[in-house]
């Protein structure tokens, strides 16, 4: 049986946290499906197809991850994709009151639901996407916070987006 996991998110953009976290589930799991949310109460910088776009191009050498939209809930979305694993990143202690919620939440809507913690490595625990869009539209260095191949585009959005 091929043992699939989701790692959803906003990706709003993605960063070398989120890439980490993708890479260790696709060695882990014969499949990672990432979902980008659709439909969230923070208005997106970058729309989901630029989101997703932006994570098709990390991913290109990543035969086993698949990049989704999903609407609505988590929990409904992995019982429709015949999913009962999530995967989540935890960088630090203040990550985890708020994933424990949301997984035991999780797992009340969805039985079969379960969530699975990677921890950031200690260089990528500071890092959020909120972060490189403060650091990015005043025009620092975003080098070291998102993957290589999509650091010009990002910068370039972040800049038109001021
Ligand atoms: N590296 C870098 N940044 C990371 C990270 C990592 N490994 N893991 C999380 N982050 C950051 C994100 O970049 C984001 O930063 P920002 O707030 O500065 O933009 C922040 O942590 C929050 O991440 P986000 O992707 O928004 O995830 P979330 O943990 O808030 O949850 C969903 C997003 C999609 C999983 C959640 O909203 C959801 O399930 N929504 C569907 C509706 C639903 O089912 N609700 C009930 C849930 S119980």
């Amino acid at each position: 049986m091929k043992r699939s996991v989701i790692y959803p998110g906003s990706f709003d953009p993605v960063t070398l946290g989120h890439l980490q976290v993708i890479r260790r589930a696709a060695k882990m799991f014969d499949k990672v499906i990432v979902a980008v949310l659709i439909n969230s109460s923070k208005t997106p910088t970058f729309s989901i197809e630029e989101r997703t776009d932006l994570l098709r191009q990390v991913t290109a050498d990543l035969d086993n991850v698949e990049i989704a939209g999903f609407e609505g809930l988590l929990a409904a979305y992995a019982r429709e994709r015949g999913v009962t694993a999530i995967v989540k990143g935890l960088r630090a202690v203040s990550d985890f009151e708020y994933e424990f919620q949301m997984a035991i939440a999780n797992k009340k809507l969805n039985p079969d639901l379960e969530t699975i913690f990677i921890t950031a490595d200690s260089d990528l625990m500071y890092l959020s996407s909120s972060m490189v869009r403060e650091i990015g539209s005043m025009g620092g260095d975003i080098s070291n916070f998102v993957p290589e191949c999509v650091h010009d585009r990002i910068v370039d959005r972040l800049r038109y987006k001021k």
